[in-house]
């Protein structure tokens, strides 16, 4: 059909464009040093997901952030987290026992990392799911209809820490005891949401909540032309829980009420997350919100840290449905039962953006 014709010479040019900058090795770091004043083509968002209806400003739209010292009782502190787990599906935290050095220090080595000579950081790039330790940019790259400004380096580091021979010399110590730290304070999260549920302490950790993290350090370039394309497009995390740490820069933004609610970055805090899994086994009690990083209009670099409470690295046989607990006649299980691993294969066929993954396992 002679009217289809622009259409896949459109798409034979962005897929050999695709290519070559998969084949740079240096990700949009490299573009920026390169000093480019545009953004190339295949970095353009659709425009519908550009908007950015803000929300009336009021504390309706805030996320909560909770003090994890704040001297209350155990009971108040569970009934806080708990109502923002259901409520936001995402909160701060702060005095989480995470000294200050350590993130700092953890941000500055994702930051050294991407930062490095070139050539070093080449070494590290890679798609193959297998690698222990993969830099790369856009992680569907290939598969997603615009490519974020953003480059990612990502390590799982539980149960099985890479051998820091492995890994990066910016940042290989960091990413194991940061880990560990963060480790600590899922356990504890884990711990409070599982009372707030009603059920025993160690529910969520005895259904393996807590076995595997899965950390990626962010690296957001300043962009030429950040009204035309994203940081990080809308997505729902496929995990039970996220622990993020963000400078000071911001961009981060939740999808409540069909308004964008900023994130905005506290000094000290960690940004906490509700991920799909965790709304599947509480049969939508708490929420998995979409949420977007912007292009970054500041002048330095943006660092964020996420790690993923999930694990589907190694296959697990284990089902997880909504928990027997949270279901009865009058509220019955929303989804059907499912491994991790086929969770996962779902969510990254589908790719970022568009709707929920979770709406595939309905019942
Ligand atoms: C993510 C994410 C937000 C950020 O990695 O899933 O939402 O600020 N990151 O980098
Ligand atoms: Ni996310």
């Amino acid at each position: 059909m002679e009217s289809s014709l622009p259409i896949t010479v459109a798409a034979i040019n962005r897929s050999t464009q695709l290519k070559a900058f998969d084949e740079t090795k240096t990700g949009v770091k490299g573009l920026v040093d390169a000093g480019i004043a545009e953004i190339p083509s295949i970095f353009r968002a659709p425009p519908a997901t550009l908007t950015s209806p803000k929300p009336p400003s009021s504390s309706e739209f805030t996320i909560p952030t909770i003090d994890l010292k704040g001297g209350g009782t155990r009971r108040s502190l569970v009934e806080k987290i708990g109502d923002a787990a259901e409520k936001w599906g995402f909160f701060q935290v702060i005095n989480h026992g995470i000294p200050m050095d350590v993130l700092e220090k953890k941000k500055e080595g994702i930051r050294e990392f991407h930062e490095q000579d070139t050539q070093v950081k080449k070494g590290f790039y890679s798609r193959d799911p297998a690698s222990k330790v993969v830099y790369s940019s856009n992680f569907d790259l290939f598969s997603s209809p615009a490519a974020n400004w953003r480059d990612t380096l990502g390590c799982y580091t539980a149960p099985d820490p890479p051998r820091p021979e492995d890994l990066p010399a910016a940042c290989g110590e960091m990413m194991i005891e940061y880990s560990k730290e963060v480790m600590k304070l899922g356990k504890l999260l884990f711990e409070l949401l599982s009372e707030a549920l009603g059920l025993n302490t160690s529910h969520l950790k005895d259904m393996d909540c807590t076995n595997s993290l899965l950390l990626l350090g962010h690296y957001y370039p300043p962009c030429p032309q950040p009204d035309l394309t994203l940081g990080l497009t809308k997505h729902f995390d496929n995990s039970f829980l996220t622990i993020l740490l963000q400078d000071h820069i911001g961009g981060l933004q939740v999808l409540h009420d069909q308004y964008w609610v900023d994130v905005p970055p506290v000094p000290g805090a960690l940004v906490v997350n509700v991920g799909d899994l965790l709304q599947l086994i509480t049969n939508d009690k708490f929420i998995s919100l979409g949420h977007r990083v912007l292009a970054n209009r500041a002048t330095r670099a943006r660092v964020s840290v996420a790690c993923f409470f999930t694990t589907h690295v190694k296959p697990n046989p284990r089902v997880y449905g909504p928990i027997k607990e949270l279901v009865s006649e009058e509220n019955p299980p929303k989804y059907r039962e499912t491994t991790i691993t086929n969770y996962a294969t779902y969510f990254n066929g589908k790719g970022l953006g568009g709707t929920s993954a979770l709406l595939h396992f309905k019942v």
